[in-house]
């Protein structure tokens, strides 16, 4: 597995491999990796023959109140992590490569509506954030393939908007979401949790499933069976940001028929911020 910093080295190589006929797939993290983002690596060699996974922790898609200074940076254990799946190259670019014309004057990619709501209302210009790099990605690396988490779920949507809004020729693919053995969703920010914390956190996905549950035994009453969770989870030690019932293809509010739901979660434990979800196909 290489690892390269510039775009110089990264087009030398991946103009090898195309001239080889070699697909290629494009995982984007921030690193710090864990099994979720392995499974991601694992899929994406299902998609093409050769796998970039880029590691950059990107500035503008943070806060100016958020993690991004504490957003842990690990490139050598990460390297390692993806030893096993096999990764064929890591991009691991400095900011500068990403955003050469600097922070102040980078062009910004910005979905709207569905960037409104839930992590977007939470996380002003998250998502201009998100959509801004991994374009820019896209465009650097030109994969035919890039592979996102279905846990972070408005995120792979907003990204899917803006990739088939700009046709961008690119597939976007949804990977499953990977869980501790006790349903929390994996994510680097578990690190953040104390182990108090950490032994209430799968309360979330506990009560999303058996939200999940109570909708496909066909109850409908979504303003209750929302005000019921937030209940659970304040008494759980929660500070719920968001708890919805909404429409899976487009997070509008369903009506009684809508087949396609996703139950979406966002919540302080302490200092982490977790959010999961679960999809309900009626
Ligand atoms: P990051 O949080 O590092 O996540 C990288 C990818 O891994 C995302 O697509 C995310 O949805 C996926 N992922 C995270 N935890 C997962 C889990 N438990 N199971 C399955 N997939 C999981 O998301 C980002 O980075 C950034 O916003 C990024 C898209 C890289 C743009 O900067």
């Amino acid at each position: 597995m290489i690892v390269v910093n510039t775009k110089q080295e990264l087009d030398e190589q991946l103009a090898e491999w195309r001239q080889n006929g070699d697909h290629i797939a494009l995982v984007p993290t921030m690193g710090n990796l864990h099994a979720g983002h392995v499974a991601l690596v694992e899929l994406a060699r299902e998609h093409a023959e050769r796998v970039v996974v880029s590691i950059f922790v990107n500035p503008t898609q943070f806060g100016d109140n958020e993690d991004f200074e504490e957003y842990p940076r690990s490139l050598q254990r990460d390297r390692r992590r993806l030893q096993k799946p096999a990764a064929d190259l890591i991009f691991a670019p400095d900011v500068e490569i990403i955003y050469p014309f600097g922070l102040k004057d980078a062009t910004t990619i910005s979905v709207p509506r569905i960037t409104e709501k839930f992590c977007g209302a939470s996380r002003p210009g998250h998502f201009d954030g998100v959509t801004s790099v991994v374009a820019r990605l896209i465009a650097i690396v030109q994969p035919d393939v890039a592979i996102f988490g279905q846990k972070d779920y408005q995120q792979q949507l907003v990204i899917r908007h803006m990739s088939q809004d700009l046709s961008l020729p690119v597939a976007i693919i949804t990977a499953e979401t990977v869980r501790e053995d006790d349903g929390l969703a994996m994510s680097s920010r578990n690190l953040f949790l104390t182990d108090e914390e950490r032994a209430v956190a799968p309360t979330m996905h506990r009560v999303l499933s058996s939200v999940g549950m109570e909708l496909q035994s066909g109850q409908r009453n979504f303003d209750e069976l929302e005000a019921k969770s937030i209940a659970e989870l304040v008494d759980a030690g929660f500070t719920v940001d968001y708890f919805s019932i909404r429409r899976a293809q487009n997070l509008e509010i369903p009506d009684r028929d809508c087949d396609e739901l996703v139950v979406l979660a966002a919540a302080h434990l302490g200092k982490a911020r977790l959010i999961d979800n679960t999809v309900i196909t009626i």
